[in-house]
C-alpha cells in the first residue's frame, strides 16, 4: 500500500464523470497545446536549455511534450500522483527519450531539493489538489532563483459551478484558487507574480511568477 501522500484522494461521486471524459482526450490536449501553453509562453518566455517540472502530469503527458517542444527545456520531469496515470504518461512521451521522466509523487510534498529547476509547470493540477496552497509554496521552494511557475486553472467560480459540480469530481468543496487567490498565494511563498491573464469571466486563469 502506498503511503497516505499518494493515496489517491476519495472523492465524491457523480452520474457522469466528466474528468474521465476530457482530462486526457485529445480536444483536451489541443486546448493545451493551441492555447493554454501559448498564453503562458507569452506571458513568462520560453525556458529554453533549462531543466523543468511538471505537476499533475496526467496520462497524456502533453505538459511535459510542451515543455520540451514549446518552451524549450533541455528535461523535464512530471510527478504524479495516480500510479496508473505515471505509467500511461511514461508511454505516451517515450518518444521524447531521456528528455523526459516520470514518476509518481505528490505536488503538496516534492522530493527534489530546494532551487532544482528553472521552471515548474501546472495545468490544472492545483484545483484537484486540497492543498493547493501547499503546492504552490512546494514549486517556489524547488525554483531556482530567476526560475519561473507557469500556472493554468480552472478557477473556483467554474470548478464550483452547479453545472460542473454535477459533472465532475473533484476533491473538497470550498477551498479552490481564484484569479487574485492564486496570485496572493504565490507572493505569500515568496514568488514575484510577474504575468496573469485572465478569462471567460473569471472561470480561467494563466499566471506566471518568478522567484527573486
Ligand atoms: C485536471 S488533471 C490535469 C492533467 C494535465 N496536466 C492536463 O492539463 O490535462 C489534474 C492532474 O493532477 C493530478 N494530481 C492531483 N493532485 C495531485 C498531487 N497532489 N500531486 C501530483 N499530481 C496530482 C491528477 O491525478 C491529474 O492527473
Amino acid at each position: 500500500m502506498p503511503p497516505p501522500s499518494l493515496r489517491p484522494t476519495t472523492v465524491p461521486p457523480t452520474y457522469v464523470d466528466a474528468n474521465r471524459l476530457w482530462v486526457d482526450s485529445r480536444p483536451r490536449a489541443a486546448v493545451q497545446r493551441r492555447f493554454e501553453a501559448p498564453v503562458l509562453l507569452r506571458l513568462g518566455g520560453p525556458v529554453a536549455g533549462g531543466q523543468a517540472l511538471e505537476l499533475g502530469t496526467g496520462r497524456r503527458g502533453t505538459g511535459l511534450r510542451l515543455a520540451v517542444e514549446l518552451f524549450g527545456a533541455a528535461r523535464v520531469e512530471g510527478v504524479e500522483l495516480h500510479p496508473a496515470s505515471v505509467a500511461a504518461c511514461a508511454t505516451a512521451v517515450r518518444d521524447l527519450g531521456d528528455r523526459v521522466g516520470v514518476q509518481a509523487g505528490d505536488a503538496t510534498a516534492l522530493t527534489a531539493a530546494d532551487a532544482s529547476y528553472d521552471a515548474v509547470f501546472g495545468y490544472h493540477v492545483l484545483h484537484h489538489a486540497p492543498a493547493w496552497r501547499d503546492v504552490v509554496r512546494e514549486a517556489a521552494r524547488v525554483l531556482r532563483p530567476g526560475g519561473r511557475l507557469y500556472s493554468c486553472e480552472m478557477t473556483a467560480r467554474i470548478v464550483d459551478s452547479r453545472p460542473l459540480r454535477a459533472v465532475s469530481r473533484h476533491p473538497t468543496d470550498g477551498d479552490r484558487p481564484t484569479p487574485a487567490g492564486l496570485a496572493a498565494v504565490c507572493s505569500a511563498a515568496g514568488l514575484t507574480v510577474t504575468g496573469q491573464e485572465t478569462r471567460f469571466a473569471g472561470c480561467w486563469t494563466a499566471l506566471v511568477a518568478t522567484k527573486p
